[in-house]
């Protein structure tokens, strides 16, 4: 009977010292569910970018739920030398106890192995019952420092998971501190690219100043120039008419007339040149203006002719139109027509020596739009594939031997084109070497 007693008192001594263990373990599992939940903010925090301070005072807390921390500290090795330093020990007065501990794992390697880990590497200490436990503070590849810790318990009674928890903690804050260092840097950075961004734009609008007010001192330069060129010229041209029509009437064969001729036809050159001259600046710098109106092609382009007609005579070259386009009416800017049309057909007789001349207009309906092709065909010298390319660029002849026979500026099939492309059409060429050549322009009538 007082066995049984003993042995049920001693039975309920044993449970009631599990119910003490299981209270221990439920609120050892409690408090790590607590800070496993805790991580979470402090991983949100990350993003706000923490002081180190508040990140390091955090995770010692977390830290010393889970350990009988005696004594913790931080020691950085973000310094130019790359030497472990206490930044935070706490309790302060603890300092001593903490650094003489480090010491004596750097003397005995431990330490040089704990910076290799990423997990906690304890050591038991010459006082019995406390350990050192060091653990890198470091994300990825970076190591920002080390926790080095006095436990006030045994190296063999750790528990592996409140061990892992601590390794949990201090990988948060390493990324944590990792992360903060990296926002700082993108801060930097960006900043100096705004200042960039904003030291090159005001450099730019500089450079925009200087080109616009370059370009138009170009302007009023060739408007002027233009004048002053022109106005004597056409004197030039004038006295020479007059000059020759009293040498002719005194002696049709005198020999001056020849000279005269001479005269005028060089004046009447350069004044051609100085027209494109003007013509293409007026156009680069977007002074020509597109006026569009309704008129008659067919009236157009015979008159044309007409104007072109002697010139064509003068190397036997005659001229046809065939008109195809119904209705006759078109909506574009007839001058602007005109010029581009008149560039093409003073090319063609220029370079066409008993030949044909064939002006051909066609309309058709592409999509809802009414579209004009005027094509200007002739039988001349044509032109070499390789130089097809570029005879639309400003001041291109198609070969050196063409520049001194044929005069020109090389800047007719340059107006022509920016012409065709002002009016939402273009020009394209198609020719053959001694064949002849056939230039197309294409542009929207409606
Ligand atoms: N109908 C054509 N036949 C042969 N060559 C041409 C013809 N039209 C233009 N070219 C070539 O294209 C070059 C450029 O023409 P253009 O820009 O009008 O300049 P320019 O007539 O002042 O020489 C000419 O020099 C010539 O070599
Ligand atoms: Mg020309």
């Amino acid at each position: 009977m007082t066995a049984t007693i003993l042995d049920l008192e001693k039975e309920l001594a044993q449970a009631r010292s599990r119910i003490a263990d299981l209270e221990r373990m439920y609120r050892w599992f409690v408090s790590s569910a607590d800070i496993i939940s805790a991580l979470a903010d402090f991983q949100a925090n990350i993003n706000i970018g923490l002081n180190p301070e508040v990140i390091l005072r955090d995770a010692r807390g977390y830290i010393g739920q889970l350990l009988p921390v005696e004594a913790l500290g931080f020691m950085s090795a973000e310094n130019a030398e790359f030497d472990f330093e206490f930044v935070d020990v706490t309790p302060a007065q603890s300092r001593e106890a903490l650094a003489a501990a480090v010491e004596g794992a750097i003397a005995d390697g431990t330490f040089g192995w704990a910076i290799q880990q990423n997990r906690p590497v304890v050591a038991a200490l010459s006082e019995p019952g406390k350990t050192l436990m060091l653990h890198t503070v470091g994300a990825r590849s970076r190591v920002w420092g080390m926790c080095a810790a006095i436990l006030n318990i045994n190296d063999d009674a750790l528990s592996d998971v409140s061990l892992q928890l601590v390794s949990i903690v201090l990988m948060n804050a390493a990324n944590a501190l990792e992360s903060r260092r990296l926002n700082a840097m993108m801060q930097n950075y960006s900043r100096d690219l705004e200042q960039a961004v904003e030291a090159r734009t005001a450099e730019l609008i500089e450079a925009r100043k200087a080109a616009e007010s370059a370009s138009d001192a170009k302007s009023d330069f060739l408007a002027n120039v233009s004048h002053e060129l022109r106005t004597p010229l056409n004197a030039i041209i004038g006295y020479t008419e007059i000059l020759s029509d009293e040498v002719r009437e005194e002696d049709s064969q005198s020999h001056w007339l020849t000279d005269l001729q001479r005269i005028y036809k060089s004046s009447k050159h350069l004044l051609e040149l100085i027209d494109d001259i003007l013509d293409i600046s007026r156009i680069e710098t977007g002074q020509v203006e597109i006026v569009k109106e309704p008129f008659q092609l067919g009236n157009l382009l015979r008159h044309l002719i007409a104007t072109i007609r002697p010139v064509a005579g003068e190397q036997n070259n005659v001229i046809e139109l065939d008109l195809d386009v119904n209705p006759d009416i078109v909506v574009s800017d007839r001058l602007r027509l005109r010029q581009a049309v008149l560039n093409l057909l003073s090319n063609a007789c220029k370079f066409t020596h008993e030949g044909r001349i064939k002006v051909s207009a066609r309309d058709e309906q592409i999509g809802d739009r009414r579209w004009i092709t005027i094509a200007v065909a002739d039988t001349g010298i044509g032109i070499n594939a390789e130089k097809l390319e570029a005879i639309f660029e400003p001041f291109v002849q198609a070969e050196r031997s063409t520049v001194k026979r044929y005069k020109g500026t090389g800047l007719g099939l340059t107006i022509t084109k920016r012409l065709c492309n002002m009016l939402g059409g273009d020009v394209d060429a198609v020719s053959q070497r001694g064949k002849g050549s056939t230039f197309t322009i294409r542009i929207p009538i409606d």
